[in-house]
Formats: structure tokens, C-alpha cells, sequence
């Protein structure tokens, strides 16, 4: 077995060699962090003959994979493999939407399909490990990496993590052997979503009963699917870099949930504790590291320099270094490494599998499913496929680069299907390009910050000839895909630059607007909201975003897709989330002022989570349950019925949510227990079933316990969050 032969191995490796495996280098190029102090090639080469080295990131491609692999494997004295990390967030070169947009699909067996792609490819090209899925629940769309994760919701969140671990790993342990899975890494562990005020690598500072029930559940569900590492955060939580953190690490991680995979670091955090003003010098950052159950160190050259000396002092106990050893052996013995160090090193399959017809049309599939259709008065919606004259007016529409989003190190620039292309291929139309005004000034990489153009409008007159000339104007608008994902916190989230003016300017020319947006985040758009008759949300959806667009323009796709996060009004809102709490003065009983609101603005979001449009439209009734008072621990059953009355047939997301109406601990106003997709078609009826168990209808208390309380609950179950059918029930004593 596998534990047999860790047992053979490990009384052969010396203390050096054992903390080797606990270091792991970044590769030579595309640092996706700070550089580190004291680095270089020479010395990384230097530790990698010595077998300091367990792991390296970022080192891609078939040749260089085997070139570093075969150091650790031939020169190193116990020829132990390395194990290859890479940041694989939204696909590797064929690029699927951003995490967050797939989220949107609420299709599970899409969204593992996708990260089935992603590993396909990855592994093809030497890599066996990806540093995903980030599974950080947010609500601050002022973030950047909210682009990263699964939305809002904790109950969407974890059923998402389950799908992308088992689409990167295989449904099970054994399918981890197999040459196209790779290692997943359930991220960042924990609670970076609520870095305060959204400002990037900022402290969380959270109450126990928001660490239970929203942050934890999908890190959990990670390890209840087999996820075989966990990557922890930058930040702080409640005061203990998650680093460094015990309770998250062992208590938690190892102890409760009997996690037995490893934990990576995240870049240099092991260093960044003595910034943080946790750890003495670099000494005290290695020693809390490990006690704390950091098992692999990234990139912070700290380990490999203390963690030796720190044994033979008597500071640190050896079994601890054997622990952390014992479970990166593991996961290596998992993928087959040892059996074959060159597994995934086939410069054949590498050309076969990067880029095929499969892998696009995978990803065009997970783009159509990921757009959300926001508004259609009108039915400016779908175009008409000839006769129309049509505008297609912004800078973004013809852009090639931004639609791949962030997080895209693998990729080529420039390698999406633009808009523009997409509504090309639609030839019995009259289509007109003008871009209105340059989005961003300069250059733009993911390194590097994104410059917006403020004040040149030297487009807008073109624009609004072309826009006055057309029958129908799509616009594209939004934000660049590199101004979302690490580093990019926000204070605004109005439309960048000149766009706001630039559509007010065409919407003067022409009214009939289709306006498709482009961002990593939920942007404030209260104009458009009022005066835009069609808004189509489509994020930045990969490869094959061009494509997608257009056939949901035209009809060739009817949008499903429902937001994983909601839209505030204006910046303000935010923190802004559907399973919010009801405070003591919820509604507006006596018309004076002493409620819980705004002065200016209502209290609602613009778009609420759960929230979206089909060409097509839904009816819901008759919703049904078993019983209306239950034991506890008896399963509640729901039914109801749902009828596509519009005239496409299409598909519906039905959403159930509950309300326990009073607890030990005060409960959200609503919270998501159960989604099921539906395909109907035109003047179809399906009736759709839920069944609520302990598992749903109890919470955590603020020691982390699960309890399921007696009481009354309320449920509701439709297209959103804000509206639907309602019922209740009673768990009884
Ligand atoms: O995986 C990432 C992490 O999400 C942020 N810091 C760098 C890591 C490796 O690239």
C-alpha cells in the first residue's frame, strides 16, 4: 500500500532531504507574486540536485517539465519526483469563463466537465497539481479575486467545489492515478473573501458564527469530495495569519475533518507572518509555520534555510516534520510519480489534447451556460438573424485579449474570438463596429496594473453616426479582464472610464440599446438598469466568448444563467448578499424615519442573487409539502411545479430557499437549500422535488457545532432570491 511505502521511504531520507520535500520553488519565469529575497536560478538549481526541493510552480510544458524532473529524479540521491504545480483557475490554454461566471450556470455537471478540461490539458503539458478550486465565499464586489470563486453563497459554493474537485482529480482517490487528473487545492484556507473593506491581502476580522456557516462549509465539502490539498491565505483571521493558524489548520483541518492530504502555502505567506507582525524573524515564521500544520512552503526560501536547524536545536519536534512529509509523499504516491516520474511528460499527447475541437467546444458549451440575461424590454432580444442594421459600438467588443479574464498564465494573448467576430459569422446583417473610446491606456499584463482612459472621446462622434444609422446598438461594456483577480481591489464599481458618458451619448442617438457587459465582479449600473432596455451579463467567458455572445444574441442559445453574486445599486451597498439578517427594524411599520434603510438609495440590491431572465418565461405553482409538522430529523418533501409558458423552450434554475423564523442563534432572512435545473419545452410542466434533511435545515453554533432547533421555518422556491412561492412547516420538539 501507500503508507507501506512511505514507511520504507522515510527512515531513508535525512532530516535535509525531508525538509526538501517541504520546499517548493517557483519556476524561472511568470512569478505570480512579489520576488522573493534571496532568490535565484542558480540556487534553486543548486537545491534541486541536493533534493531540497519537493515541488516547483509555474514550470509548464512537456520539456521543461522533464528537464526539472529529471534532476530530482536522476541526480538526486533518493531520485524522489517532484511534484508540478500550476495556477490552472479557468482552464490551462483553451480557456473556459472565469470561476465566477461559471458559477452562474448553476450546471454542476458543466462546470465539471470544465475543470475535467482544464486538467486534460495541464496534465498534458507536464503539470499534475492545479491551485484550485478557490472556494472563498465573498460579498465585497470591491475584491478582485471574488472572480476567482463560486459567487455568494455558501450551499452554490460548496456543490460547486465538489464539481471542480472532482472535474480536476477524478471521482475518486484512485482516479488521481490516471495520466489526465491532477491534484486539486481547495483555496485559500480561510476566510480571504472578507478582507476588510475588499482591499487586497487586507485583515478578516469575522464573527464565529459567519466563519461557520459561510466560510468553512465549502472547504469542507472539498475534503468530503477527496480534494488531496488545501492552499492557506494571506491574510489574518481574527488577528493569527492563516498561515500560522492552529485552530484553522490542525483543529479544523486535520483534526475535525481528518484531512489527510497536504497544505501548501500560499506565495511567501510563511514570510509575510513577520510582516504581518506574528512571527520574530525568519526563524519564528518557520517554526510557527509547521507547528501551525503548513506542511510545503511557497516560495518564501524559509523552510529549506530554518526548519533543520530548528530540529536539531530541539525547538521543533522532528514527528511534526514527518507528518507534513508523510502527506506530501502521499499525494505523489497518489498520481503515480513514483511509479512513473515522466507520466505526464508526452510531447504527442501535449499537441493532441492543447487546443483541440473537443476542448473548445467544451468551453464554448460552459460559456453559453454561464451568460445571464439581466433585462430585455422590449424583446430587443433575441436580434433578428437578417434585415436588421445593427451597431456594434465600445472597445471591448473588438478586443481579443480581455475576454481570456485573469488568472490566464498558460494562455496566449489574444487568442479569445472577439464580439465582433462572433456577430460576424451572423452574415445577413448589416453590422458596424465603432469603438467609441479607447478602454484602457497602454499596455496591460497580468502583472502589471490596468491605466484607464479618463478623458479621450474621440470616438463618440463616429459612435453616434453608426448608432443613429442602426435599428439596434449592442454595446460592450465593462471592465478589462485584467482589472479583476489578484491586486485589483476597487472603490468604484461604476463602468470604467468614459463609458458611462459614451453610453449616455448613444442612448441620446438611439435608444435601443443592447447592452452586454464585460466584468469580473458585479458592477453598479443604475442607469442602465433604468434606461437600457436589454442588458446582457457576460463576464469574461474564455476562448470562446465571441461565440457565445452572438448565438445568445441572435437566439441560437436561450440564457439560462442566474447571478452567484449580487449586484448592489452603487458601491455603497456593498457588503451586499441575499442571506442577509433582519435586523429589529426590518420594514418601514410607522413612516418615520427609525428603520433599518438608506436616505438615498433603497436598500436592495440592483440585481439580487439568484436573478435571471430567459427568452423564454416560467410559471410556478402548486407547491407541495408532505407534511407540515415533522420530528426532527424527518425529512421534509416539496414539490412544486413549474411550466415554461413563453414561447422558446429553454431552461430554468428553480431555487428553494428557508427561513427558520427564530433560533439560538439569529438565521439569515433567506437562505438557498436546493436548486434543480430544468429543461422545459414551450407549454411544457415538470414537476420539480426537494427534500430538506438535518443537513439542511440546521446551522452552526458559535463552537462550530451543527444543530437542527425546533421551530418554525419558512420556504419559498422560484427563479430568485426574491420572489417565489411560499409555504411552511414546524420541526416539532
Ligand atoms: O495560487 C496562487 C494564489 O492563489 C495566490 N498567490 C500565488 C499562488 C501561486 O501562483
Amino acid at each position: 500500500t501507500i503508507e507501506q511505502r512511505i514507511d520504507l521511504l522515510l527512515p531513508l531520507m535525512t532530516l535535509e532531504e525531508k525538509v526538501g520535500q517541504m520546499n517548493q520553488y517557483n519556476g524561472f519565469w511568470d512569478v505570480t507574486g512579489p520576488a522573493p529575497k534571496g532568490g535565484s536560478a542558480e540556487l534553486k538549481y543548486e537545491h534541486l540536485r541536493k533534493g531540497w526541493v519537493g515541488s516547483m510552480l509555474t514550470v509548464r510544458g512537456v520539456k521543461e517539465v522533464r528537464a526539472v524532473q529529471k534532476i530530482a529524479v536522476e541526480e538526486t540521491r533518493l531520485g524522489i519526483p517532484l511534484i508540478i504545480g500550476f495556477d490552472v483557475i479557468h482552464g490551462y490554454k483553451t480557456l473556459s469563463p472565469i470561476p465566477l461566471a461559471e458559477a452562474a450556470s448553476w450546471d454542476l455537471d458543466a462546470i465539471q466537465k470544465s475543470a475535467a478540461i482544464a486538467a486534460d490539458e495541464a496534465s498534458a503539458s507536464g503539470i499534475n497539481w492545479t491551485f484550485g478550486p478557490n472556494v472563498d465565499i465573498a460579498n465585497d464586489a470591491r475584491w478582485g479575486r471574488v472572480m476567482e470563486g463560486a459567487g455568494e453563497d455558501p450551499y452554490l459554493g460548496s456543490k460547486i467545489a465538489t464539481a471542480r474537485v472532482h472535474g480536476f482529480q477524478g471521482e475518486t482517490t484512485a482516479d488521481l492515478y490516471k495520466v489526465n487528473t491532477i491534484a486539486a487545492c481547495a483555496k485559500h484556507f480561510a476566510a480571504y473573501g472578507y478582507v476588510e473593506a475588499g482591499l487586497e491581502y487586507n485583515i478578516v476580522d469575522i464573527s464565529n458564527s459567519k466563519l461557520y456557516n459561510s466560510v468553512l462549509p465549502p472547504f469542507e465539502a472539498t475534503v468530503n469530495a477527496g480534494v488531496r490539498t488545501f492552499m492557506n491565505s494571506f491574510n489574518t483571521l481574527n488577528g493569527v495569519p492563516a498561515t500560522g493558524n492552529v485552530f484553522l489548520q490542525r483543529d479544523i483541518l486535520k483534526g475535525k475533518w481528518k484531512f489527510d492530504g497536504f497544505v501548501i502555502s500560499d506565495y511567501a505567506s510563511i514570510r509575510e507572518m513577520i510582516a504581518h507582525g506574528y512571527a520574530k524573524d525568519e526563524d519564528d515564521a518557520a517554526l510557527k509555520g509547521v507547528v501551525a500544520g503548513s506542511d510545503m512552503d511557497m516560495e518564501s526560501y524559509i523552510y529549506v534555510a530554518k526548519v533543520v536547524n530548528l530540529v536539531k536545536e530541539g525547538k521543533l519536534k522532528e514527528a511534526l516534520v514527518d507528518d507534513a512529509v508523510r502527506r506530501i509523499l502521499r499525494v505523489k504516491f497518489e498520481l503515480g510519480l513514483f511509479d512513473d516520474p515522466y507520466k505526464y511528460c508526452d510531447e504527442k499527447r501535449e499537441k493532441a489534447t492543447i487546443g483541440s475541437k473537443a476542448n473548445n467546444d467544451g468551453v464554448l458549451d460552459m460559456a453559453k451556460k454561464s451568460i445571464v440575461l439581466l433585462k430585455n424590454d422590449k424583446n430587443l432580444l433575441p436580434l433578428k438573424k437578417s434585415g436588421q442594421k445593427i451597431a456594434l459600438i465600445g472597445a471591448l467588443a473588438n478586443d481579443k485579449n480581455s475576454p481570456l479574464g485573469s488568472w490566464r498564465i498558460a494562455s496566449d494573448d489574444n487568442t479569445a474570438v472577439s464580439v465582433l467576430e462572433g456577430m460576424q459569422q451572423y452574415k445577413d446583417n448589416q453590422l458596424t463596429f465603432e469603438k467609441g473610446a479607447d478602454l484602457i491606456v497602454g499596455k496591460t499584463s497580468f502583472l502589471n496594473e490596468v491605466v484607464f482612459n479618463m478623458t479621450d472621446k474621440g470616438g463618440f462622434e463616429a459612435a453616434k453616426t453608426a448608432a443613429k444609422n442602426a435599428d439596434v446598438v449592442v454595446m460592450v461594456l465593462g471592465e478589462h479582464g485584467f482589472q479583476s483577480g489578484e491586486g485589483r481591489s476597487r472603490t468604484d464599481l461604476d463602468l470604467p472610464g468614459v463609458q458611462q458618458e459614451l453610453l449616455e451619448e448613444i442612448y441620446k442617438v438611439n435608444p435601443n440599446i443592447v447592452l452586454v457587459l464585460n466584468n469580473g465582479r458585479p458592477l453598479s449600473i443604475p442607469w442602465a438598469a433604468e434606461h437600457v432596455p436589454a442588458i446582457v451579463e457576460a463576464w469574461h467567458l474564455g476562448t470562446q466568448t465571441g461565440n457565445a455572445v452572438a448565438q445568445v444574441l441572435y437566439g441560437d442559445y436561450n440564457p439560462s444563467g442566474k447571478l452567484p453574486m449580487s449586484f448592489p445599486r452603487n458601491v455603497g451597498q456593498v457588503p451586499i448578499y441575499y442571506n442577509r439578517y433582519s435586523t429589529g427594524r426590518p420594514i418601514d411599520s410607522d413612516k418615520n424615519v427609525f428603520w433599518s434603510h438608506y436616505s438615498d438609495v433603497e436598500k436592495t440590491p440592483q440585481f439580487s442573487f439568484g436573478f435571471g431572465l430567459s427568452y423564454t418565461t416560467f410559471e410556478y405553482k402548486n407547491l407541495k409539502l408532505n407534511k407540515t409538522a415533522f420530528a426532527k430529523g424527518e425529512a421534509v418533501e416539496v414539490s412544486v411545479e413549474v411550466t415554461n409558458s413563453g414561447k422558446y423552450d429553454g431552461k430554468e434554475v428553480v431555487q428553494l430557499y428557508i427561513h427558520d423564523d427564530y433560533a439560538s442563534i439569529i438565521r439569515p432572512i433567506k437562505e438557498l437549500k436546493g436548486f434543480e435545473l430544468v429543461n422545459l419545452k414551450k407549454g411544457e410542466t415538470k414537476t420539480v422535488k426537494f427534500t430538506l434533511t438535518n443537513k439542511e435545515l440546521g446551522f452552526y453554533d458559535n463552537e462550530g457545532k451543527y444543530l437542527v432547533e425546533p421551530g418554525t421555518f419558512k420556504i419559498m422556491v422560484g427563479g430568485n432570491s426574491d420572489k417565489g412561492l411560499e409555504g411552511g412547516f414546524e420541526i416539532k420538539e
